[in-house]
């Protein structure tokens, strides 16, 4: 087996499906359904033996322990986490208590699991855990893009509560021999992607007559990553990197939000035409900019390509159409 935390969400529920898909073993997934999780994301595996649901929290350690003894994982894979920028600005408590104590407590019940092990099992082991491009902070427009080793700046309470993680994550490793793996990746899109974000935001309220919302000037660039394309970055660095190590993975599409939002106009107007006439572009409208919105993000994702193969498959033109 192998054991995912927040599987019933965005990329855990795809990388789940991908991953069953694909012929690997059983999956216990751990997910405490906050409003992110949703079950319908995984109906296809409904009586799926491979596929042990429990709803539940990765900060609850008796629950962990007694998930780990019992099925006896070959590794951990940690998405669960608190995931949306804005909701950390309003309500940065629910970020700490999962994010930085729930992976704490869950790295806490995997080295207990790890140290119990023969030494074989124990070395085949891996913890793997999800993070952001985030944890690195804003760079210049000019600026080379984020490498690992970069310092880490984090600018919102999301993504300073995901540092926080990393940095557990990094000392669990140097201080108790537990075998991560860090993957920071760029921003996602694709299946099941939560309507609060800006990809699927834009296509809901496009479709539905409503205002496109962009955050000031719309000039924010982001690097964006086909979501399977992630998740077959995940299956390759839990195969062959090298415990300890940190993994970028990004895309290579360095967009700033509003090529994005024209992109989905423009793909909008061709599939699902205005009954309206015109274009999606006309809802378009610039609102008050996020406090502290960091204004440039961009990987240099080449370690990943060299030390693993993984080069993503799909560009972003395909991918979001
Ligand atoms: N979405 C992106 O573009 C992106 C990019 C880079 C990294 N990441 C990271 O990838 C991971 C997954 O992101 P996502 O976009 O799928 O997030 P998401 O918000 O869609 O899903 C998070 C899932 O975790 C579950 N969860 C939340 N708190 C939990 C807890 N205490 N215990 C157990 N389960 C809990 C939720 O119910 C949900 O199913 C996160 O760690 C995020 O930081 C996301």
């Amino acid at each position: 087996m192998i054991f995912v935390t927040g599987g019933a969400g965005f990329i855990g529920s795809n990388f789940v499906l991908d991953w069953l898909a694909a012929g690997g073993e059983g999956v216990v997934n751990l997910d405490k359904l906050t409003y992110a999780g949703n079950r319908e994301n995984l109906r296809s595996l409904e009586g799926n033996p491979r596929h042990v649901f429990v709803q539940g929290d990765i900060g609850d350690q008796a629950l962990v322990t007694d998930l780990l003894a019992r099925h006896q994982p070959r590794a951990i894979v940690n998405f669960a986490a608190e995931s949306h920028v804005d909701r950390s600005i309003h309500s940065p408590g629910d970020f700490i208590a999962t994010n930085v104590v729930g992976s704490f407590r869950l790295l806490e019940a995997a080295r207990v699991f790890c140290d119990g092990l023969p030494a074989a099992s124990r070395d085949q082991f891996r913890f793997l855990h999800v993070s952001t491009d985030e944890v690195y902070g804003s760079l210049a427009p000019a600026e080379a893009a984020f490498a690992e080793g970069r310092r880490y700046e984090p600018n919102s309470p999301y993504s300073a509560s995901k540092a926080a993680s990393d940095h557990l994550v990094r000392a669990y490793h140097h201080t108790y021999g537990l075998p991560v793996l860090t993957t920071n990746c760029s921003n996602n899109y694709g299946p099941y992607h939560f309507p609060e974000k800006l990809i699927p935001l834009m296509i809901v309220n496009a479709l539905a007559g409503k205002p496109l919302p962009v955050y000031g000037d719309g000039m924010q660039v982001r690097d964006w990553l086909y979501v399977g394309d992630h998740c077959s970055a995940i299956r390759r660095v839990l195969e062959a990197g090298r415990p300890g190590e940190v993994y970028n993975i990004g895309g290579w599409n360095e967009k700033p939000n509003i090529d994005i939002v024209r992109t989905i106009c423009a793909l909008l107007d061709e599939l699902r035409p205005r009954a309206a006439g015109g274009s999606y572009t006309q809802q378009v409208a610039y609102v008050k900019d996020r406090p502290g919105h960091d204004r440039r993000y961009a990987f240099d994702a080449r370690k990943i390509e060299r030390e693993v193969g993984w080069y993503p498959a799909v560009s972003l033109e395909s991918g979001i159409r």
